[in-house]
């Protein structure tokens, strides 16, 4: 389902999260609602006085109640947000547009915010603005930013501090230069950052980005611009994310967005919001669109992505209840209906079969027999689960309010390793949550001995407010405590992966090439089927659609690879040929 128009995203928008909705509303002052809520947005100082009268009383004479009306009657295929072409009345249409101004991005965090860094650009650019890599060129400076820890956040602070110095040496004949915080610190602070930095112009939340064009517009005015609205139903289904390296072999394919689990340590669910879901038929035409210009990967990105319930068609609102996996439960009331992750696996592996197909952030709950049945049986679905446990014990499991037991967590391992012999699996663990005891650190220990992960994600708890544990838990485990536990599990589970990575010595691993290594210009680089980083020196070698030909392989390239050493993060070997990837299936 398209996003609904304005009046109904603010409406809707009102039923989530612990904000009074109130507040809510005047937060998303500026512009449009700022005139609505009678709230002024500070910061005006910056601007001549002539354009900001002008401005003013155009904003004073902003937008009725009738123009979110009009928009909210508007056909769902459009855009929840004006585009350059239909600006509100207290912007013209030239104001909208970037008019060539440059723009730099940066992101910070996971997957998600590289892919929402995409949306934004994209957006953008169809606005008029250009792109540039180079910050001293910038005109605007936009940071993608990421809350999950203390420490994230604390970065951009300090970056924010550096960008001021930026700012305020700017020459005047270059025009003012305008910086925004984007995603989730945009969405969990809010107007703290634009009282605490006053450098600040604009906020937008992860569900905004397609408001952007008009915040800008209103920061020209010398104001402070903020959208950080979260929408039940935003996907950006439509806007096709403009990817920063052109030459890239592997795409990342959003297919949802936010979560609904509230484990208790975890502010995604604040800051992204509701887990909705974006239409199959649009995931599909990205995922075609992408083997049509030569992509040999796509990994389909989300917080939750096994939880994907595509319900945008009536039809496809049946009364199947949903399976879990074996001993898993959820948080919220379980749903029913809908097009599932399977179905879409399904159908996204079956476009292009020389397509390498990967998924990441999934649920351990989520992993029903019909999902691993797919997995075991398609080439193309990459054997390889992300199973992020967070601890090894119960008794924290249940604090956390992770839906499992311990129990449960390793039967599902069993499970999924029959299911799909040689899988790959990757975990996150938190060391030193509330109440955990050496015993409970113990127990994590084990399980990752016991589990022995390829990959893992290893994180010291950060206490985040809003968050259950910050109203309910104590966040007693000392610093020093969590960071030597910390240690610990590293070690363990560096010892783990570097004996299961020695048992690929002597195999045969298919490899997709990335490109040259950054340590080594002789050597290329690329990924088995379970994500690992392989390394082999780059020669030429036989072509198994050719023989008798001997080629160097390029980016984008199937490669079997004769693995020799291995540690906990890498395996080398040596080429054997190049091939496809249906070929090397064959073989098996
Ligand atoms: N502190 C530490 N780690 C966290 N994660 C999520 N919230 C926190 C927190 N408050 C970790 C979890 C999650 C990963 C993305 O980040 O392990 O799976
Ligand atoms: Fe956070 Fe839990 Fe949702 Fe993952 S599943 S984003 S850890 S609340």
């Amino acid at each position: 389902m398209q996003p609904l128009r304005c009046v109904l995203r603010v409406q809707r928008a009102l039923h989530w999260g612990p904000w009074a909705s109130v507040s809510r509303l005047l937060l998303s002052t500026c512009g449009a609602h700022s005139r609505l809520h009678g709230t002024a947005c500070p910061g005006a100082e910056r601007q001549e006085d002539g354009v900001r009268k002008d401005f003013s009383s155009r904003l004073a004479a902003g937008p009725a109640f009738q123009h979110f009306l009009r928009n909210a009657s508007a056909s769902e295929e459009k855009p929840s947000f004006p585009e350059a072409e239909d600006p509100p009345p207290y912007l013209t249409a030239d104001e909208l547009r970037g008019r060539q101004r440059k723009v730099y991005l940066e992101t910070y965090g996971c997957q998600m915010n590289v892919n929402d860094t995409e949306i934004a650009w994209s957006i953008l650019q169809k606005s008029g603005y250009l792109r540039t890599s180079d910050l001293q060129e910038a005109d605007v400076i936009l940071l993608v930013t990421c809350s999950i820890r203390e420490k994230a956040e604390q970065t951009i602070w300090n970056r924010l501090r550096q960008l001021k110095a930026l700012k305020t040496k700017r020459l005047r004949s270059r025009g003012p230069l305008r910086i925004g915080i984007l995603g989730c610190m945009a969405e969990r602070l809010k107007e703290e950052i634009l009282n605490r930095e006053k450098m600040v112009d604009l906020l937008a939340g992860p569900d905004a980005y397609r408001d952007l064009p008009r915040l800008l517009a209103v920061t020209e005015s010398g104001q402070q611009a903020a959208n950080v609205l979260l929408s039940l139903d935003e996907t950006y289904a439509d806007v096709m994310p403009v990817q920063a390296s052109p030459g890239a072999t592997s795409a990342f394919v959003s297919i949802m967005r936010g979560c609904d689990n509230m484990c208790s340590y975890c502010i995604v669910p604040f800051t992204r919001g509701r887990e909705r879901s974006r239409p199959v038929a649009s995931i599909l035409e990205e995922v075609r669109q992408l083997s049509e210009q030569g992509l040999k990967e796509v990994t389909l990105l989300g917080q939750n992505v096994n939880s994907f319930r595509d319900n945008s068609e009536i039809q496809f609102n049946n009364a199947v209840p949903t399976n879990l996996s074996r001993g898993f439960t959820t948080n919220y009331k379980t749903k029913q209906g809908g097009l599932r992750f399977a179905h879409l696996l399904d159908q996204v592996s079956r476009i292009d079969p020389e397509m390498r197909i990967r998924f990441t952030s999934p649920h351990p709950k989520d992993f029903p027999d019909e999902v691993l049945q797919l997995i075991g049986e398609r080439d193309n679905i990459c054997k390889q689960i992300h199973l992020p446990a967070q601890s090894g014990s119960s008794r924290v499991l249940e604090a956390m309010r992770r839906g499992y037991s311990r129990e449960a967590y390793v039967e599902l391992v069993h499970h999924i390793r029959e299911s799909i012999p040689g899988v790959s699996l990757s975990s996150d663990f938190i060391a030193g949550f509330c109440g955990e005891t050496e015993e409970d650190h113990l127990q994590t220990v084990s399980l990752l001995r016991e589990v022995r992960y390829n990959i893992g994600f290893l994180f010291a708890y950060s206490m985040r407010q809003k968050t259950r544990a910050y109203h309910r838990l104590k966040d007693d485990v000392p610093e020093e405590v969590k960071l030597r536990r910390l240690e610990e599990l590293i070690t363990v589970f560096r010892e783990e992966a570097t004996k299961v990575n020695r048992s690929s010595v002597g195999r045969t691993e298919l490899v997709l090439v990335e490109g040259l290594s950054k340590r080594s210009a002789s050597d290329l680089c690329g990924r088995n089927d379970g994500n690992l980083k392989v390394i082999f020196p780059d020669v030429e070698m036989e072509d198994v659609a050719s023989p008798g030909l001997r080629v160097r392989a390029q980016p984008g390239d199937y490669v079997l690879v004769k693995i020799t050493s291995a540690s906990s993060q890498t395996l080398k070997g040596h080429g054997l040929c190049r091939t496809t990837l249906k070929d090397s299936a064959a073989q098996r």
